[in-house]
């Protein structure tokens, strides 16, 4: 069986920058050490984290309540109004928050002190999005589809940005049902280049293919993502959370599988799903 693993599956830059950021407080840093909600959505390397001690906050009120120690601030990144109250809690804090989402927080957050409206496209309870709402001082509204973006009040001058792992193809319709709205527009498209590349990749590799494999959290976002693509090009498309998901019925005289994963599954989760089909 010919088996074709993504190039781009896996960490992203940002993901693999705040994991390691925790590995590094483990063995350096003083304990106790939280992070401001679970550092990714893979439930594995939070396990193996919270049998190393770490703990996760998982609210501002739960943060009141801790004396010492250090918080890690997640990829996703928080909102200001949440980040002043972590920086004033006392505690030491390390910023995780991806490079990358920080950008989009400086934008939005520039926008509204210009007096414009910001127009998040992305899913409203992804922590990434409410975390970005929080940067905005004026009017911002969330939207994720191009229906929702009928139902707008009338806008100011309005600036757009995306979610990072929002798919492209879906921006493009969004916005470019906006610009025939006729406002006075700066579109900034901020998905992230890891994500444009691991969704190009998989599309191309599940064209390709007879059967399919994405692997990845149940919560991320970004795997969703990439299933709901992948299957629309191939109906054998299998989502997994791990190699105890997998069964070897799904494959029935397969002769070629394609395999990718989101920003948040580890490598040793993807190396072990590719031995197993190969073996199959
Ligand atoms: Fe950052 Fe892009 Fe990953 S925004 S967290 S590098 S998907």
């Amino acid at each position: 069986m010919e088996v074709e693993v993504a190039k781009s599956a896996g960490f992203c830059f940002g993901v693999k920058r705040a994991v390691s950021c925790v590995y590094d407080e483990i063995r350096s840093g003083p304990g106790p050490i939280y992070t401001y909600g679970p550092i990714i959505h893979n439930e594995q390397v939070t396990a193996d984290l919270s049998s190393k001690g770490i703990r996760i906050i998982e609210s501002l009120d739960e943060l009141d309540a801790v004396r010492e120690g250090t918080v890690i601030i997640r990829s996703h990144g928080v909102s200001k109004a949440e980040l002043e109250r972590i920086k004033s809690s006392g505690l030491r804090v390390v910023d995780a928050t991806c490079p990358f989402v920080k950008r989009i927080h400086r934008i939005v957050e520039d926008a509204s002190a210009e007096g414009r409206d910001v127009i998040i496209v992305g899913n409203p309870d992804h922590p990434e999005v409410r975390a970005i709402k929080g940067w905005c001082s004026g009017r911002c509204f969330v939207i994720k589809n191009t229906a929702e973006s009928e139902q707008l009040p009338v806008l100011g001058k309005v600036t757009v940005v995306s979610q990072t792992t929002f798919n492209h193809i879906n921006f493009q319709e969004i916005v470019d049902k906006l610009v025939k709205m006729d406002y006075d527009m700066n579109v900034v498209n901020t998905i992230c280049n890891a994500t444009q590349e691991r969704q190009s990749e998989a599309v191309d590799i599940a064209r390709r293919v007879e059967t399919m494999i994405v692997i990845g959290g149940k919560h991320s976002s970004n795997t969703q993502k990439l299933y709901e693509l992948c299957k629309h090009e191939c109906s054998h498309t299998y989502y997994v959370q791990t190699l105890d998901d997998l069964t070897s019925q799904w494959f029935p005289h397969v002769s070629s599988v394609g395999i990718t994963a989101g920003a948040s599954t580890p490598n040793k989760i993807i190396e072990e799903v590719h031995t197993y089909v190969r073996s199959i």
